[in-house]
């Protein structure tokens, strides 16, 4: 079981937040980079400014002491993506951000949220697990995917205050 670490809160990104989550990407190790996007990929501002500015996603991030220390992305198809900075791992807050980004789909009609990461992703597919993900193992990756039914409450991102 992971520990969970007091005053980390999750929140959907604005415009302005993309230099923080500029910030968050420059501290991803080479190896993380390629758990992220299957290959050796440094993502651009540009890139990071279209998780703060294009309609096709939502994104969560997780902050702690108006530090960016995670962020995860669902678009519009159910498929998502994150990390989490390296120095705040098994916290648990991995798992809070699909948590809130399962709850985001719902919220966007979707009916099925998934995932597809390498098969060496061991805390990836471990957190999918967890939270209920049916994995489905193709070569050396792994596709996760969780049934859902849409919901119309708000639910709260003050995790762990
Ligand atoms: C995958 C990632 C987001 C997980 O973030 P996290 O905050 O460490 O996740 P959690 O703390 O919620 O941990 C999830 C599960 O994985 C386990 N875990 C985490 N790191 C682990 C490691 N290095 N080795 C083994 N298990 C690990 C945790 O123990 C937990 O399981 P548990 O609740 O049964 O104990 C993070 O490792 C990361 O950013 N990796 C690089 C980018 C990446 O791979 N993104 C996913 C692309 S789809």
């Amino acid at each position: 079981m992971s520990e969970y670490i007091a005053g980390v809160t999750l929140r959907r990104a604005k415009e302005e937040d993309w230099n923080k989550i500029y910030e968050l990407y420059s501290t991803l190790s080479d190896d993380d980079l390629y758990l992220r996007y299957f290959h050796l990929y440094r993502p651009t501002v540009e890139d990071v400014k279209k998780l703060t500015n294009e309609n096709d996603h939502i994104t969560i991030l997780a902050e702690y002491n108006g530090k960016i220390i995670g962020e995860g992305t669902i678009y519009n198809d159910g498929e998502f993506s994150l990390v989490v900075h390296p120095e705040f791992r098994r916290y648990g807050i991995g798992s809070m951000i699909v948590k809130s980004l399962i709850n985001e789909g719902k919220r966007m009609g979707l009916k099925k949220i998934k995932f597809y990461t390498l098969s060496e992703n061991m805390p990836m597919i471990k957190l999918g697990r967890k939270l209920g993900f049916k994995l489905i193992n193709d070569e050396d990756e792994i596709y996760g995917e969780l049934i859902v039914n849409s919901i119309q409450s708000e639910s709260t991102y003050e995790i762990y205050a």
